[in-house]
């Protein structure tokens, strides 16, 4: 199996993914992944949307799998099997709000992990890093929020939507009136930036 990392949206696709995708025969992915690496699929490839992740483990050695951003950001990087790295949220955001990596947890609040996430944003701007947050949209901003108030940090909070395509929208502000997020594909950032 292939893991190949689609970037985590229009436009970042880096030349060893693009060479990969030419090549491929049969590839499974999410939607929006499927959609990323579209223009350099063959046009004769079987294309499947994934309907069941449970069942990826058991695809045939020559299948490829597409995966949105980086695989091993909380991607499909978990698979056995190459992987191709991808540019990942975590890296536009960065980027974007002009942040060393160096400085950055990563939390991923996704699924039944929301309560987990939460603690560990608290505990982890606490000790001055900054957080990276990958959440679903289930996730509850404004508990997350509450938390970070009672702890009277000067805090910088950043809502970043859409990343890398047309509608991006990047929005900070503080602890005290914190930005919303208004679409579901989004991170935080948390912290002294
Ligand atoms: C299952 S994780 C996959 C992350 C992906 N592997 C990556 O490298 O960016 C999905 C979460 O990543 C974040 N994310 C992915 N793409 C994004 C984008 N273009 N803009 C903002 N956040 C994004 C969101 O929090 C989303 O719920």
């Amino acid at each position: 199996m292939k893991i190949i990392g689609v970037g985590c949206g229009p436009g970042l696709l880096t030349e060893q993914a693009i060479q990969e995708l030419k090549q491929v025969k049969s590839a499974y992915g999410s939607d929006r992944a499927i959609e990323l690496a579209r223009a350099y699929l063959p046009k004769n490839c079987t294309v499947r949307s994934i309907d069941d992740y449970k069942k990826l483990s058991t695809l045939p050695e020559n299948t490829v799998i597409l995966s949105t951003g980086d695989p091993m950001l909380a991607g499909l990087g978990y698979l056995k099997g190459e992987v191709i790295p991808g540019i990942s949220s975590l890296q536009i955001a960065a980027a974007r709000l002009h942040i060393p990596l160096s400085r950055v947890t990563v939390v991923v609040a996704h699924g039944h992990g929301h309560e987990q996430g939460m603690r560990v944003t608290v505990d982890e701007v606490k000790r001055g890093k900054i957080v990276f947050l990958l959440a679903d949209p289930k996730f509850s901003v404004a508990d997350l929020y509450s938390r970070l108030a009672a702890l009277s940090l000067p805090l910088q909070v950043a809502v970043l939507e859409n990343l890398a395509y047309p509608e991006e929208r990047i929005i900070v502000g503080d602890i005290a009136s914190p930005p919303l997020p208004q679409d579901s594909l989004y991170s935080l950032v948390i912290g002294n930036f």
